[in-house]
């Protein structure tokens, strides 16, 4: 390397650094002025009177950075929660911003989370069709009467008179297959919620079964890929 293109390369790299640290630095002054009354300073989550679905617990969250920015953008209710209590941001923040907020939020308190994601070996290459079969017919026994047979959130669970169960319409979700297998296997409050009516159902069944099921939920019911 001669030395015109070296000192590019290390100014490249400074100014590089420097905008990184600024994008962290714009996404905690958004963060701590529009979002921390709801999720707390350190993402964890503080209550709200009124709300029947709490703001969850961000340093748990399942999402990765660009879905924290399309839940951040657009709000959860549109990718399928059935509750109004996460806004959505767009037409607050330009578009730089939300990035940086979804950065800030991915790389500090969702770190440990993001890495359990990214590190979890998922292959549901081999599934059987027997696996799959039976994938569909545990989501009727098991998912349908919370979030509907259609997935639409609106399973007879939810027609209970206090109304108490929200559970998601899995027809909006952002989540991957991989990421549904993940929900499925550890329950919501593993991942968030300060709610407990998702349950883990890794205790029940093992992961070939829910392979199947998420690769249901995937190819019949998300209807946004
Ligand atoms: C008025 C309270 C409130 C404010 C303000 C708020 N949120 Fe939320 N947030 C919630 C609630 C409630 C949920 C859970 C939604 C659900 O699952 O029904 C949530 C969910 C989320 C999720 C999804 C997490 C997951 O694992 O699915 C993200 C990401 C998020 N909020 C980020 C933000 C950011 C960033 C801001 C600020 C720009 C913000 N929130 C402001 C209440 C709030
Ligand atoms: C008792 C009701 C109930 C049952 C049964 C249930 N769920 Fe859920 N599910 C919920 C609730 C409520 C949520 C929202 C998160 C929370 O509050 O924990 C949810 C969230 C989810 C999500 C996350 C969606 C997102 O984008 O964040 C997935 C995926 C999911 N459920 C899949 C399943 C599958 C697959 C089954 C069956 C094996 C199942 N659920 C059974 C209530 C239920």
């Amino acid at each position: 390397m001669n030395k015109v293109v070296l000192a590019a390369t290390i100014l490249a790299a400074i100014f590089s650094s420097g905008n990184a640290e600024s994008k962290l630095q714009k996404g905690k002054e958004i963060f701590d002025m529009a979002c921390s009354g709801c999720h707390g300073k350190n993402g964890t989550g503080i209550e709200q009177g009124g709300f029947n679905v709490q703001p969850r617990d961000l340093t748990k969250t399942i999402l990765n950075e660009e879905q924290i920015y399309q839940v951040v953008k657009k709000g959860a209710f549109h990718w399928g929660a059935v509750t109004t209590g996460m806004p959505a941001w767009e037409n607050v923040y330009d578009d730089t911003s939300l990035k940086a907020i979804a950065h800030y939020i991915y790389n500090t308190f969702a770190k440990e989370s993001g890495k359990k994601l990214e590190n979890y070996h998922y292959d549901s290459s081999k599934l059987s069709s027997k696996a799959l079969k039976r994938g569909k017919k545990i989501y009727f026994r098991n998912c349908a009467y919370c979030h509907g047979e259609e997935g639409k959130g609106n399973g007879v669970a939810t027609y209970n008179p206090e109304k108490s169960i929200f559970p998601y319409d899995l027809t909006k979700i952002l989540l991957t297959e991989k990421q549904i297998f993940l929900f499925a296997k550890y329950g919501g409050k593993h991942w968030g919620s300060k709610r407990d009516d998702m349950p883990g159902w890794g205790v029940k069944y093992d992961d070939k079964t829910l392979m199947g099921v998420a690769r249901y939920v995937e190819e019949k019911i998300k209807k946004r890929k």
